[in-house]
C-alpha cells in the first residue's frame, strides 16, 4: 500500500492527523489514490445519507457589499454591477415558490449590506418562521456582531454560512484589504457556534497564494471547530477583481479536498457547489461521487441572477428555480441518487451501521 493510501486509512480510523501528514496527503497522490479516497467518501455518505441528496434553496437577497474582498465579484470597487436588493415580499415569493418545488430549507445570502440591520432581519427571518414552520432558514450575511448573530437566531434562523477563506492569517492577508481579518472570522464561527446555530464553514480551492501547508491549516481548524456543514468550491477568477489573471482552482483538487473532509467528518453537510458545476459540466455530480451530499440551486428571481456574480460564467443564471431543480433531480438520478424533501438538519455520525 502506497503512503498516501496508508494516510487514507488512518484518517478513516482516527479522524485526524498532524500537519505534516496533510500536507504530505495533498502533495502526494495519483489518481488511483484519488480513486481509492472517492470509493471510501462514497461509501461513508451512503452510511450516512443513503442515496438521499438534500436540496437548499438559495436566495441571493442583496448583492450590495462594503467589503472589497478581492477574489469577489461584488466587492465594493467593482463599479461595473449593477445593484439590487430584494424587499421582504420579493424574498417570501421565493420562499413560495421552494417550497412548491420541494425546498424545506432556505438560504438569504447576501453581500455585508448595512441596509439589512438587525431590525430588518430579524422581521424578515421571524415571517419566514412564521410562513414556513416546517423549513430550516439558513444565513449567509457575513460578518455581524455577536448580539446581531443571536437576535437573529432568537428571530427563528437554524444555520448560519460563513466560510472562513483561510485558516493562515498571512494567506488571509493576500485576499482580503487589511480591514478583514482571519481573526475576526474565525471568532465570528466560534460565536455562532457558541449561540447554536449549525454552523458551516469553508474555503476556495486553489485561491491565488494558497499552498499545501495553508490547505493542511484549513483542514486541522476545520477539525478544531467541528462544523456542522463545509462549503468549498473552486476559486474562479472575476473579470472586474484584482485577481482577473489568476489561475481557477481545479476539479482534480476540489474532489480530492471533498473526499478527505468526508472521512475526516463523516456526519458533515458537505455541498458539491455551483462553483463546482461551473468549472466542469459533470462537477456536481462528480462531487457527490467523491463525498458530498448537498446541492443549492439557486432560487433568486431571474431577473437579479446575472448581478450575483461572485466568478465569471457562473452556472443557471438564465433558469427558473423549477427548470434548476429539475435539471439536478435528473442529474442525482442519473448517477443514482435523488434529491430529498426534507429539512436536512445535521445529525451525529451513525456508528456500525
Ligand atoms: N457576504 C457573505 C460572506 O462573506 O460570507 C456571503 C456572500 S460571499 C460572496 C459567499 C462566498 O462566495 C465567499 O465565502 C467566497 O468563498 C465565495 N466566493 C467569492 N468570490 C469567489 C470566486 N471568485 N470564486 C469562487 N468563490 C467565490
Ligand atoms: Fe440549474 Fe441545471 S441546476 S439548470
Amino acid at each position: 500500500m502506497t503512503k498516501t493510501r496508508a494516510l487514507i486509512e488512518k484518517l478513516n480510523r482516527e479522524k485526524q492527523l498532524e500537519q505534516e501528514e496533510w500536507i504530505f496527503l495533498l502533495k502526494n497522490s495519483d489518481s488511483e489514490d484519488a480513486e481509492f479516497l472517492f470509493s471510501l467518501a462514497r461509501k461513508i455518505a451512503k452510511q450516512q445519507f443513503g442515496n438521499r441528496i438534500y436540496t437548499r434553496g438559495l436566495i441571493e437577497f442583496t448583492n450590495y457589499c462594503r467589503n472589497n474582498c478581492f477574489y469577489c465579484g461584488i466587492r465594493r470597487d467593482n463599479r461595473t454591477v449593477c445593484r439590487y436588493r430584494l424587499t421582504k415580499e420579493e424574498i417570501l415569493e421565493c420562499c413560495q415558490a421552494g417550497y412548491q418545488l420541494g425546498f424545506r430549507t432556505f438560504v438569504l445570502q447576501g453581500g455585508e449590506d448595512p441596509f439589512f440591520t438587525d431590525e430588518k432581519m430579524e422581521e424578515i427571518v421571524g415571517v419566514i418562521r412564521k410562513g414556513f414552520p416546517d423549513c430550516a432558514i439558513t444565513l449567509s450575511l457575513g460578518e455581524r456582531s455577536y448580539e446581531s448573530y443571536r437576535r437573529l437566531y432568537e428571530a427563528g434562523a437554524d444555520r448560519y454560512l460563513l466560510r472562513h477563506e483561510t485558516a493562515d492569517a498571512s494567506h488571509y492577508g493576500m485576499l482580503h484589504p487589511p480591514e478583514l481579518s482571519a481573526e475576526n472570522r474565525k471568532k465570528c464561527l466560534f460565536d455562532l457556534k457558541e449561540i447554536g446555530y449549525q454552523t458551516g464553514t469553508g474555503f476556495m480551492v486553489g485561491a491565488p497564494g494558497q499552498t499545501p501547508e495553508c490547505l493542511a491549516e484549513d483542514l486541522q481548524f476545520i477539525r478544531q471547530l467541528n462544523p456542522q456543514m463545509v462549503g468549498i468550491g473552486p476559486f474562479v477568477p472575476h473579470h472586474e477583481t484584482p485577481f482577473a489573471r489568476e489561475k481557477a482552482g481545479t476539479l482534480e483538487q476540489t474532489l480530492y479536498l471533498l473526499g478527505l473532509l468526508r472521512v475526516m467528518l463523516p456526519s458533515v453537510l458537505l455541498p458539491a457547489t455551483t462553483a463546482l458545476g461551473t468549472i466542469d459540466k459533470k462537477g456536481r455530480e462528480k462531487g457527490i461521487l467523491a463525498g458530498a451530499n448537498v446541492v443549492m440551486p439557486n432560487l433568486s428571481p431571474v431577473r437579479v441572477r446575472k448581478q450575483y456574480e461572485l466568478y465569471d460564467n457562473k452556472i443557471c443564471t438564465g433558469e427558473e428555480a423549477a427548470e434548476c431543480r429539475q435539471c439536478l433531480s435528473g442529474r442525482m438520478e442519473a448517477i443514482g441518487y435523488e434529491l430529498a424533501v426534507d429539512r436536512g438538519d445535521y445529525k451525529e455520525e451513525k456508528k456500525n451501521v
